[in-house]
C-alpha cells in the first residue's frame, strides 16, 4: 500500500490486489522519521484512475521511470504492471487517530512522509488494545472480520443515551437483547418495553431450559400479571396518565385532581367511588364529559383495580431487581394503542418516583419501537432530566426518522445495522458522535447480523462486528404461513 494524497482527514491510499482491503478495515501509516503514526478506517474503496497512479509508480522506480523512453516498445517489462494497476484500487480512508509515544490524540493535522511511510493493516486486536477498549465489565458483542472478539465495557453504557437501528430482520433486537441480559448479570435494574413480546422467556434457553438469568426475569403483562391498586397509586402518575395520555384539559384536570383528593382523604377511593363521584359532579358539562369520557378509558383498560392483593407487583418486582439485578419486560404486545400509552406513563412515573426519592439507583430502559407509545415530551425529558434521574435509555427501531434529532445529537453509542434507504442514512449520520461518509459508506454494505458499532463503547473507533448469537428463548421469530410446510 502507498499513500497518494491527503486532503483534510481523509487519506487516500493506493493498494494492489493482493493486499485484500476492505471497509470498514483499519489501518496504520506509519512514518518512522517523524516518530508516529496515523490510524485511520477504510471507508470507501474504488478503482484507482490508472494514470495517474501509472504516475505514481513510475515516479517510485529507481530512475524516476526515464529510461522507459528508448526504441524498445516495452524495455522494461511493464506491461504486465500495467494490468496489475488497473486492478489497483484506491482506498478511501478517514483518519481517526494520531499514534504518538504509545498513546492516542485525535489530531489529523499532520502530514506523514509519502515516500517514508509504511502502510500496514491494524488488526482490530491491535486496535483494541491501543485504544484501551476493555474494562472491569466485559460484554463480548461480537466477532469481528479478522476472527478476533469485540467487548465491549458495561461501564461504557453505564449513564448513556443509546440508538439500535436498521433494516427489518437484521437483528436489532438480538443485539438489545444481548446487552439487557449482560446488564441483568452485572446486578442491573432492566426495564424493558416490549412492544412484540418477545423479552418475556429470555430466562429459558433456546432447550427450554432455565437458565442463569430465569430468576431475575420478571415478565408483566399489563391487564393480566400486571395492575394496579387505585388507593396505591400517586396523584402526580394519575394526573401524568389523564393529561398525557388522556389528553385531558387543564380545567377538567383540575376537577379530577379534587374529586381524587376528596375521596383519598375519606379513605373511599376505588373505582366505583369515582364513576360515582364523576356522574354526580355539579360543573359544567363539557367538563363532566371530559372527565367522564377518560374514566371509562381507565376502566377499559383493565390496568387498574380496587384490589391490592392483585397489584403491588411492579413495586415488589423493583424491590428484587434492586437487590439483584432484575429485568421488568413490560410486555405490549397485545396492548391497544391507547392502553399502552397509560401503562408507559405509568411506568416512567413511577421509575422517576423510585429513582427520585433512592429507592433505586439507576435504571436500564430498552425501548422498541418508541413512538408508538412515547408522548411528545418525553423525547427531550429522557436526554435531560430522566437521564438526570437516573434512567438511562436504549432506542430500538427500524425507523430512524421516528426519533427525534434532538436524540441523536446526544446518543452515546449507536449499533447501526444494515440500511440501503438513502433517506434513513441521512437521518442516522446525524448522530453527533459519528461522521455521514462512515454512515453510509459501511451501513450500506453490512450483511444482516453484522453491526457498526459507534460512540464510547468503541472509543470513538467505529468497528464492524457479527453479533454473536445467544442461547436465549426469544420467540421474536416472524410468524409465517409457510414455514414448517413440506
Ligand atoms: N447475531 C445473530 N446470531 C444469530 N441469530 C440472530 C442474530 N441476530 C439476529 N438473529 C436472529 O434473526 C432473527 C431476526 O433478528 P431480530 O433481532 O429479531 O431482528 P430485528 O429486531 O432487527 O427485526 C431472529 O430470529 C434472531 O434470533
Ligand atoms: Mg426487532
Amino acid at each position: 500500500m502507498k499513500l497518494y494524497k491527503k486532503e483534510g482527514n481523509i487519506l487516500q491510499v493506493l493498494s494492489f490486489p493482493n493486499e485484500n482491503a476492505e471497509k470498514g478495515d483499519y489501518l496504520m501509516v506509519e512514518d518512522s522519521d517523524a516518530g508516529k503514526a496515523l490510524i485511520a478506517q477504510i471507508i470507501d474503496v474504488q478503482f484507482a484512475a490508472v494514470p495517474g497512479v501509472l504516475e505514481e509508480l513510475l515516479r517510485t522506480l529507481p530512475d524516476g521511470g526515464e529510461s522507459i523512453q528508448g526504441e524498445d516498445i516495452d524495455p522494461m517489462d511493464i506491461a504486465p504492471h500495467i494490468t496489475y494497476i488497473q486492478d489497483a484500487s484506491l482506498l478511501i480512508c478517514k483518519i481517526r487517530a494520531t499514534f504518538e509515544n504509545e498513546a492516542l490524540s485525535p489530531s489529523s493535522s499532520w502530514l506523514p512522509s509519502r515516500s517514508q511511510s509504511t502502510i500496514k493493516r491494524l488488526s482490530i486486536p491491535t486496535l483494541l488494545k491501543l485504544a484501551k477498549i476493555e474494562g472491569k465489565h466485559p460484554i463480548i458483542l461480537g466477532g469481528t472480520k479478522d476472527s478476533s472478539l469485540l467487548t465491549i465495557d458495561a461501564d461504557a453504557v453505564d449513564g448513556t443515551l443509546n440508538i439500535i437501528t436498521g433494516k427489518k430482520g437484521c437483528g436489532k433486537s438480538h443485539v438489545s437483547k444481548l446487552l439487557m441480559v449482560n446488564l441483568l448479570g452485572y446486578g442491573a435494574t432492566v426495564v424493558v418495553f416490549d412492544l412484540n413480546g418477545e423479552y418475556s422467556s429470555l430466562g429459558l434457553s433456546v432447550d427450554g431450559k432455565r437458565n442463569m438469568y430465569y430468576n431475575k426475569i420478571h415478565a408483566l403483562i399489563p391487564s393480566q400479571t400486571f395492575k394496579v391498586a387505585i388507593d396505591q397509586l400517586h396523584l402526580n402518575v394519575v394526573m401524568g396518565i389523564l393529561v398525557h395520555a388522556l389528553h385531558l384539559p387543564g380545567t377538567s384536570a383540575r376537577e379530577f385532581r379534587r374529586i381524587w383528593k376528596q375521596l383519598r382523604d375519606k379513605g373511599e377511593l376505588t373505582l366505583s367511588n369515582l364513576g360515582e363521584a364523576i356522574r354526580n359532579l355539579n360543573c359544567n358539562q363539557h367538563v363532566r364529559d371530559a372527565l367522564s369520557s377518560r374514566y371509562h378509558s381507565l376502566v377499559n383498560s383493565g390496568f387498574f383495580t380496587d384490589k391490592p392483593a392483585e397489584a403491588a407487583l411492579l413495586d415488589e418486582c423493583l424491590l428484587k431487581a434492586k437487590d439483584q439485578g432484575g429485568a421488568l419486560i413490560v410486555n405490549l404486545k397485545n396492548t391497544s394503542n391507547i392502553d399502552r400509552q397509560i401503562v408507559v406513563e405509568y411506568v416512567l412515573g413511577k421509575l422517576v418516583d423510585s429513582l427520585s426519592s433512592w429507592k433505586l439507583k439507576a435504571v436500564f430502559l430498552f425501548a422498541e419501537e418508541a413512538h408508538l407509545y412515547l408522548r411528545e415530551t418525553y423525547w427531550d425529558d429522557i436526554v435531560t432530566r430522566m437521564r438526570h434521574f437516573g434512567i438511562f435509555t436504549t432506542f430500538i427501531t427500524n425507523q430512524p426518522d421516528t426519533i427525534r434529532e434532538s436524540i441523536y445529537r446526544q446518543a452515546d453509542n449507536i449499533f447501526l445495522f444494515n440500511f440501503t434507504n438513502e433517506h434513513d442514512l441521512e437521518v442516522v449520520s446525524r448522530a453527533a458522535r459519528v461522521d455521514a461518509e462512515t454512515v453510509r459508506s459501511i451501513a450500506r454494505d453490512l450483511p444482516p447480523h453484522h453491526c457498526l458499532t459507534l460512540g464510547r463503547v468503541v472509543h470513538d473507533f467505529p468497528i464492524v462486528a457479527r453479533v454473536r448469537a445467544l442461547d436465549l428463548k426469544t420467540m421474536g421469530e416472524t410468524r409465517l404461513f409457510f414455514k414448517d410446510m413440506n
